[in-house]
């Protein structure tokens, strides 16, 4: 009882901020990513009789404390959704996810974590299901299921029965490039998870997010119907932009920026003032993501390289959904 599943990270243009139930990880609003073929993460999941317990190696190392904490406590909720009894699993997960490019590896963990421990168990499930269970490991990790670009429907049902990822234009539907910026300096202090909760509680700005999300979805997705490039980057700066604000709302509050963060968003608003096309996006923490066309990759890359503070620039294309090893 062995399987092993690959699973790409994904960023999002319209961002999830907010949970309206934490156990069930259900969303406030409708996100919507793309699926990037740089960052991934490969999971082994063996179940065996003759443990007592599962096992968690990531990259090598054995995993205790917190991290593996989420990894059991996940494989309990497949074992429940399997009806596998006590059976546990040696989980073994390698990130080509550097950590400090600040993708949340959360998001390729799950979805690998969940194709895997479902492929080996021989649960059949369709890519709904699967992103269905996905969710309730990160909710961010729904959307990885597949490639290309996809909406995670937020669903309406108290049991989650009606939120999960669905695929909205494939890999090939359209060649656009993301830079991961990493910055010197980037410890994490608030977690998404943390952090959205805060927000949610207590930002005065929080129904203003809430109040724009349909418009900018309906927005992105006319942009990605007709490859409009300055159309989805312009709504998925803006969007990001008010995520962010909701921070500066909350109580007590807090962002995830930096100075560097700043120098790297005006870096991205100047190569528009000359005419190349690029937009930031953030997630919750101080690392930039840029969007920009293939033809302006090299431009776009230097600059960004030469800007202070910036450690290190990964690029990537769009990338694919789950695959079987
Ligand atoms: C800012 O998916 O990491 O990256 O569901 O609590 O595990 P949990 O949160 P997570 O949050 C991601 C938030 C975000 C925006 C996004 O990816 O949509």
């Amino acid at each position: 009882m062995k399987a092993t599943a690959k699973a790409h990270t994904n960023i999002a243009l319209i961002k999830y901020w907010g949970k309206r139930n934490d156990a069930l990880i259900l969303p406030t609003n409708n996100s919507l990513s793309v699926t990037l073929d740089g960052f991934y993460t490969e999971t082994t999941v063996e179940y065996d009789k003759a443990l007592t317990k599962d096992e968690f190696i990531l990259d090598g190392q054995e995993i205790t404390g917190v991290a593996y904490e989420r990894v059991t406590e996940y494989l309990n909720l497949i074992r429940k959704y399997g009806q596998l009894g006590n059976l546990f699993a040696r989980v073994n997960s390698t990130n080509a996810v550097p950590t400090a490019a600040g993708f949340a590896s959360s998001a390729s963990g799950f979805a690998a974590l969940a194709a895997a421990a479902t492929k080996a168990a021989k649960i059949e499930v369709s890519d709904v299901e699967l992103s269905k269970l996905t969710r309730q490991g990160s909710g961010s990790a729904c959307r990885s299921i597949y490639g290309g670009f996809v909406e995670w429907e937020k669903g309406n049902k108290e049991d989650g029965s009606d939120s999960y990822a669905v695929a909205i234009e494939p890999q090939e539907h359209w060649d656009i490039r993301v830079a991961a910026v990493v910055l010197n300096e980037t410890e994490k202090e608030i977690s998404s998870r943390v952090g959205m909760k805060r927000t949610v509680e207590t930002s005065e700005f929080y129904d203003g997010w809430l109040s724009g999300i349909p418009a900018d979805l309906t927005e992105i997705k006319a942009g990605i119907k007709e490859k409009d490039f300055n159309r989805v980057g312009a709504v998925a700066e803006a969007n990001c932009l008010k995520m962010h604000a909701t921070t500066l709302g909350a109580k007590p509050p807090f962002t995830y920026w930096t100075d560097a963060t700043m120098r790297v968003m005006q870096t991205v608003q100047n190569l528009r003032k000359k005419d190349i096309p690029a937009y930031f996006t953030i997630d919750a923490g101080p690392n930039v993501k840029v969007l920009y066309q293939p033809e302006n990759e090299a431009i776009v890359e230097q600059t960004l390289r030469e800007t202070t503070d910036v450690s290190d620039v990964i690029l990537s294309r769009v990338g694919a959904g789950i695959s079987y090893l």
